[in-house]
């Protein structure tokens, strides 16, 4: 079976066969910058060859470490925020389960994600459920300065020193930063931790394949060869490949097009609370990407049917300018009879003997033709399954769509200099050395 494509029933009346013809040149064009590494911020390309061309002594010593972490811990934390950390907590979740920490004999730790936010109540529950267990962490950062992160590190090493003291603390500790320079790398190499590395050409969310994603992926007991499989294949598939003729470049020109005529806003849907977090990850890869010089469709994300019930009324009948983009999981993990019911009280015997998945595939189809007949397109992406294999697959498809998406138009997906701006303005008010001004400037707009 093929592992994704794309069906376009739902949105070819939206789009003309000539625009379609017409934007395909504009791809073809913005593929080429993307593989010529001519365009803007074409530093940032390790992501496009990752998957032939990893590091294989670093990815032997990733299954080794996180066999290390499986037989030392029952609680691994993954320290990260933002491409640090999106990327391996949707992988595990799409591929294992939203409810992994809670799954039966299960044989590896419980993993969760910390310095995402700077939140007392989430880094306070975090440490009560570290006690009375054995605890390793890995901690994501490549520029090894991010304030939550380090936040988080500062408070959870002092955890691990105080549990098991320098030295035991320093066989838990893993970091995952820039291979040379950054405060992180610095007290790592003196503290004796093992590093990874952030490859310096691939950006924060582009960096699920690199170590980032791959160390935490691989301590839930996945496996990371099938993953990076995957992601070959799609390269093989799509990269370079004439866009008429490929599903990921279709997927550009129809989200593309869509926003031309006002679409400004792309909802990703899935009918798996499993990829809640992918379309966090997908969130940010295209938002951080595109979304600059006044210009990007605005990322947006539901779980249906669960969302059906909230934000349903507004995608079916609410201001006309967003179009979905839907995963379609063609086979699910598992499968689940209804039961029949003598009395019949529910009346649902009716869908005795059915299996659950058969009613949210025709939730899924109801949806589709409610959707696009009231003016909200979708575009839906057939994907076989939520192995790492198809994981890997749709990953790469994204990332290239992100790309060669920006590029056509007029960004530098590569980059994100917005970030920057609520960042020196917090470290203005906290008081950080080298931003007298700004503080003085800040406070005197506050009061
Ligand atoms: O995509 C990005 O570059 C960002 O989301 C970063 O990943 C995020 O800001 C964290 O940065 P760092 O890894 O340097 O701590």
């Amino acid at each position: 079976m093929t592992t994704l494509s794309l069906n376009d029933k739902f949105v070819k009346n939206y789009v003309s066969e000539k625009k379609m013809n017409d934007i395909y040149s504009e791809i073809n064009v913005a593929q080429k910058t993307l593989i010529d590494r001519v365009g803007e911020g074409n530093q940032f390309l390790g992501w496009i060859d990752l998957p032939v061309a990893y590091n294989k002594e670093e990815f032997a010593r990733i299954k080794i470490a996180a066999e290390k972490i499986q037989k030392s811990c029952d609680v691994f934390i993954v320290i990260g925020i933002g491409g640090s950390y999106l990327g391996a907590r949707a992988a595990i979740e799409f591929v294992k389960s939203p409810v992994y920490n809670s799954l039966p004999n299960k044989k590896t730790p419980d993993i969760y994600f910390a310095g995402n936010s700077i939140s007392a109540s989430a880094l306070s529950d975090l440490l009560k459920i570290c006690e009375g267990k054995d605890v390793c962490i890995n901690v994501v950062s490549k520029s090894g300065t991010t304030t939550e992160p380090a936040v988080a590190f500062r408070v959870l090493r002092n955890l691990l020193e105080e549990k098991y003291g320098k030295e035991g603390a320093k066989n838990r500790i893993f970091a995952t930063t820039d291979k040379e320079k950054g405060t992180l790398k610095k007290f790592s190499d003196d503290n004796g931790y093992e590093t990874f590395v952030v490859p310096d050409d691939v950006g924060g969310r582009f960096s699920v394949l690199t170590a980032v994603g791959l160390l935490p992926i691989a301590v839930a007991g996945i496996d990371i060869d099938k993953m990076m499989l995957g992601a070959k294949d799609a390269r093989e598939k799509y990269l370079g490949k004439e866009a008429s003729t490929n599903d990921c470049m279709k997927y550009v020109a129809l989200r593309n097009l869509l926003y031309r005529d006002g679409k400004q806003i792309e909802v990703l849907a899935a009918y798996e609370p499993a990829l809640q977090m992918y379309t966090e990850w997908w969130k940010q890869l295209f938002g951080e990407s595109e979304g600059k010089d006044g210009k990007g469709i605005y990322p947006s994300s539901v779980i249906f049917s669960t969302d059906l019930h909230s934000l349903g009324q507004f995608i079916q009948d609410g201001t006309r300018n967003l179009f979905e983009t839907v995963i379609d999981i063609k086979n699910s993990n598992d499968e689940l009879l209804i039961p029949f019911d003598p009395d019949n009280v529910d009346k649902l015997n009716f869908l005795a003997g059915k299996d659950l998945n058969y009613v949210n595939h025709t939730a899924m189809l109801g949806t589709l033709f409610a959707h696009s007949d009231g003016n909200a397109p979708n575009i839906v992406l057939e994907l076989a399954d939520r192995s790492e294999y198809s994981f890997g697959y749709i990953t790469y498809f994204f990332e290239l769509a992100c790309a060669v998406s920006g590029y056509v138009l007029g960004v530098n997906p590569f980059n994100q200099p917005g970030v920057e701006s609520y960042k020196k303005n917090m470290f203005a008010l906290l008081g950080k050395d080298g931003y007298e001004e700004l503080r003085e400037e800040l406070n005197k707009r506050i009061n």
